[in-house]
């Protein structure tokens, strides 16, 4: 994560450079030189981009010899490897070793040349805690669409790991979904992320003319927004973890802030029924939400999760919370994602939100609104 912070800041460097224009020109020159190299230059140009991305170091960089920090991979390899799931360089990096040996062709020499080279192109080196911090504060956070929500999470939504979002019906999971699809798209100076969201549908409640509606408050071109929202439903469990091998390699294509589960625990619910099958939907549940961690890791993405609740005992862990209701998924969930909101329904038609669990944040509350525009601050309604 370490890493994907560094490089992403460094893209941002990068932009800001080509944004100059005594610069741009200066490079102009430099093509206009060597006519010849034109397209040499371009295309070194366009891989060093690429590189770049964060969560998208390509492929292609492991056929290198290993001199110049490729693993010497034939295009079989890299075949095997796209058919196992794995879609970049950053994959790798972060998977166990013998992992990597379950792909077809890969015996352990081969494996562990491939992760060297990985872990070359992917550094996952140890920092010293004030590097820590400057790159938590170079960290991109997604606006909510609510001042006073934004203020609680102290900035917004962080890219890089899983934010849960649990409370009863009606009470804005959606609604705060859909809007950070379009915050997402924003430039950074404005609270976005200035990338792409993908959206696993559940429930069949993703509606794009909410998107048309959040993309009008924020004056954004409507079809750019659609076009920059991946949308895929799943219909059972199986079907909702099968999707997030595919995603990785969405995620590989182009640069993407955000990927929205909503919700993440309804099908486990629905698909494995009764006491007897417990067991088993909660290690089916926990091996989703740890891919979903590992792409939070790899890509440097926002992940953002939904989630129900239930009644819970009266007097149970959750009883402070008002109405005793507790989310599903018991531990697994507890442990997986690292911001847990919970989210209620207040005086009139106000949402509230509480801190419900953070590593950084105190146990705050906000009041905000659902208006035509998104999530916004109550005031305002
Ligand atoms: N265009 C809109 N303008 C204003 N409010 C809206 C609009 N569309 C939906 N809402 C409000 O959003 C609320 C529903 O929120 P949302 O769908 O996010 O609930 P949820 O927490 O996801 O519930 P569930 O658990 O059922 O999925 C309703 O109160 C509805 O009136
Ligand atoms: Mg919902």
């Amino acid at each position: 994560m370490e890493g994907q912070a560094e490089r992403r800041s460094e893209r941002l460097a990068k932009k800001q450079r080509v944004e100059a224009p005594e610069e741009a020109a200066a490079a102009e020159a430099v093509v206009a030189e060597a006519p010849a190299a034109e397209g040499q230059v371009a295309q070194a140009q366009e891989e060093e981009e690429r590189g770049d991305e964060p969560g998208i170091t390509r492929l292609e960089r492991l056929c290198a010899p290993t001199a110049h920090q490729g693993a010497g991979l034939s295009k079989a390899d890299l075949n095997a490897l796209i058919d196992h799931g794995i879609h970049c360089v950053e994959s790798i990096a972060f998977m166990p070793l013998r992992k990597l040996q379950d792909v077809k062709g890969i015996g352990e020499q081969k494996a562990q040349k491939i992760m060297a080279a990985a872990r070359q192109l992917v550094p996952m080196r140890m920092v010293s805690a004030a590097e820590m911090l400057q790159m938590r504060r170079n960290m991109i956070q997604l606006t909510t669409g609510s001042t006073q929500l934004d203020r609680i999470l102290g900035g917004g939504v962080e890219t890089g790991c899983i934010t849960e979002i649990f409370g009863e019906f009606r009470c804005g999971k959606t609604q705060l979904c859909h809007t950070l699809c379009v915050a997402c798209q924003l430039p950074i100076e404005n609270g976005g992320g200035e990338s792409k969201a993908l959206y696993i549908d559940t429930e069949g409640t993703f509606r794009p003319e909410r998107l048309v509606s959040i993309a009008e408050r924020y004056g954004l071109n409507e079809e750019d927004v659609l076009e920059n929202v991946t949308y895929a439903r799943a219909y059972n469990a199986e079907h909702q973890e099968k999707l997030l091998a595919e995603v990785g390699g969405v995620f590989c294509e182009s640069r993407y802030a955000l990927l929205v589960v909503d919700s993440a625990t309804s099908l486990f619910r629905t698909d494995y029924i009764g006491r007897n099958e417990l067991a088993e939907r909660q290690q089916a549940l926990n091996r989703f939400l740890r891919k979903l961690q590992g792409i939070a890791n790899e890509h440097g993405v926002a992940v953002v999760i939904t989630n129900q609740v239930q009644a819970s005992p009266a007097g149970g862990p959750a009883a402070f919370m008002g109405p005793q209701v507790t989310p599903i998924g018991g531990h697994v969930i507890s442990h997986a994602s690292q911001t847990r909101l919970f989210f209620r329904k207040g005086k009139g038609e106000t949402r509230v939100c509480k801190i419900y669990d953070s590593p950084n944040l105190p146990e705050g509350e906000a009041m905000f609104a659902i208006g035509t525009g998104g999530i916004q601050d109550a005031e305002k309604q």
